[in-house]
């Protein structure tokens, strides 16, 4: 076993990962490092966080074959750290062709002691057509079946592509799994961050994982942008790369943790990392273009390091929907495509931890954490020894049950433990309506799981128009009965 989960919230974990070149504590970022463009020197890459990198070896192949292969690709970096490898493909996504077979490419990351190899997949494009995306992919698992070959000391990832055709995700993802690799490396979706199209990637992410065992490590190839990292460790990815940071600087791009800035835009720098305090926007502008590159480069990794921190300690301590919740509110595309987990709720309540400290509800998005469907599960099997129940939306009120936004039914006994009574969430006056709605759908639940009880439900007037419809064993009271 190459991976050691070690604190797990949403889908998301903290992992131990073991390569050749030592273990590397996942979720991480892995610079691209470019080995003959110098930005930043590979072997600085190490204060801002980085564990691992990741370079091109179809530019090393054509540039610095021999020296490669004589040195190995550390010493040719200048790293101690481990060093994946890509094998070109991305230059075929762009280029459309590369001089190099599947075989030679494997044969050279292994010859020059790659930590993590990789196959010349195909990265087929979005919206392909179906048999062009199925062709694609037929040849993509025949260069990862090959690939097993040339593994030698290196550990294999295995791309997943597949366009936008979630049957081939799926299917890339089993075949993957019965070739066996070290990391599932989720592949062909440049294009749609670039786009900005978050559903597809959401989407693309849940149907692998669907597929995948908890345990597998998971790559998601190309997304360096520290505005999704939470969502995408959220959704069970572990390693991510980042040409980003690179890219983004030589445009005058700042990242942050919620969206991209323009130098030419910024009057203040919204950082503490040593570049963002030495210097002010004004001062980055009026350098040469050199130099202001390489210093926006150092402030992106830094916000990326930083981010994946942040992200490490919501896992721990149980609080990473918040911070996906809190993140997804930076761009409208964020939020639509996190409202797809809720078409995979079961899948999600497979990973997420019973217990936590606390649940703080943030907006509608909350409502879609298996906290609330467990919680709502668990009450139908509490047992009920009266005939006559109450049930009260006033926490103040003497009663059997509360109801309790967007929890639904609470049983008194359960008024002090997670989730319901260990959660912030405002009063039902100033909820969204999917709360309170959420609410009466487990109110329902529980009140036709017990027929032959009758129920009194006092509750605030707020609650009255979802409460149409009830069974006949329930005789509503309104605790603030407006005479309207
Ligand atoms: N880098 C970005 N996307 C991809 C991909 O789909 N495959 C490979 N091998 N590298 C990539
Ligand atoms: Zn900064």
């Amino acid at each position: 076993m190459n991976f050691e989960i070690v604190a797990k919230d949403v889908m998301g974990r903290i992992g131990k990962f073991k390569t050749p070149h030592g273990t590397v504590e996942t979720p991480t970022i892995l610079p691209v490092v470019n080995p003959n463009i110098e930005l930043i020197p590979p072997k600085d890459l190490k204060k801002f966080g980085a564990q691992m990198v990741i370079t091109n070896a179809y530019i090393l192949y054509r540039t610095r074959r021999e020296e490669a292969i004589g040195k190995g690709v550390h010493k040719l970096l200048g790293v101690d750290l481990p060093v994946m490898t890509d094998s070109g493909s991305y230059q075929l996504m762009m280029y459309g062709d590369v001089e190099v077979s599947n075989g030679e490419i494997l044969k050279f990351q292994s010859e020059i002691g790659s930590d993590v190899i990789v196959p010349l997949d195909i990265p087929t494009p979005p919206d392909a057509d179906y048999n062009t995306a199925l062709n694609d992919l037929t040849v993509t698992l025949e260069r990862e079946r090959e690939a097993v070959k040339y593994k030698g000391e290196s550990l294999l990832a295995l791309p997943i592509q597949g366009s936008t055709h979630m049957d081939l995700r799926r299917k890339s993802a089993e075949e993957a799994l019965k070739i066996g690799g070290d990391v599932y490396a989720i592949g062909g979706i440049v294009p749609l961050m670039d786009t900005y199209r978050f559903q597809d990637v959401v989407r693309i992410i849940l149907e692998v994982k669907s597929v995948l065992p908890s345990n597998a490590v998971v790559h998601l190839f190309g997304a360096g942008h520290p505005m999704m990292f939470s969502l995408a460790v959220a959704l069970g990815c572990d390693l991510f790369d980042s040409a980003a940071y690179a890219l983004y600087a030589k445009d005058d791009r700042y990242l942050t943790p919620y969206g991209t800035k323009k130098l030419e835009e910024l009057h203040y720098f919204p950082c503490s990392c040593p570049v963002c305090i030495k210097y002010t926007p004004d001062e980055l502008r009026e350098m040469e273009k050199e130099k202001r590159e390489r210093l926006l480069a150092e402030h992106n990794l830094y916000v990326s390091f930083e981010e994946i921190r942040r992200i490490k300690q919501a896992i721990r301590e149980n609080t990473l929907f918040e911070l996906v919740e809190s993140r997804i509110r930076v761009h409208p595309n964020l939020l639509k495509a996190w409202r797809i987990v809720k078409e995979y709720e079961d899948l999600l309540e497979s990973y997420d931890p019973f217990i936590k400290h606390s649940f703080f509800y943030t907006g509608i998005e909350s409502c879609y954490r298996p906290a609330v469907r467990r919680h709502q599960n668990r009450v139908l099997n509490v047992e009920i020894e009266n005939d006559d129940i109450v049930i009260s939306s006033d926490e103040g009120d003497l009663a059997d049950f509360y109801l309790k936004a967007p929890f639904g039914v609470v049983p008194a006994e359960m008024m002090e433990s997670y989730p319901a009574g260990h959660s912030e969430v405002p009063p039902p006056e100033l909820m969204e309506e999917e709360a309170l709605r959420t609410a009466v759908e487990g109110l329902l639940k529980f009140l036709s799981a017990h027929p032959s009880k009758t129920f009194r439900l006092r509750v605030g007037s707020i609650w009255l128009k979802y409460l149409k419809d009830l069974p006949k064993n329930v005789v509503i009271e309104c605790l603030d009965r407006k005479e309207d």
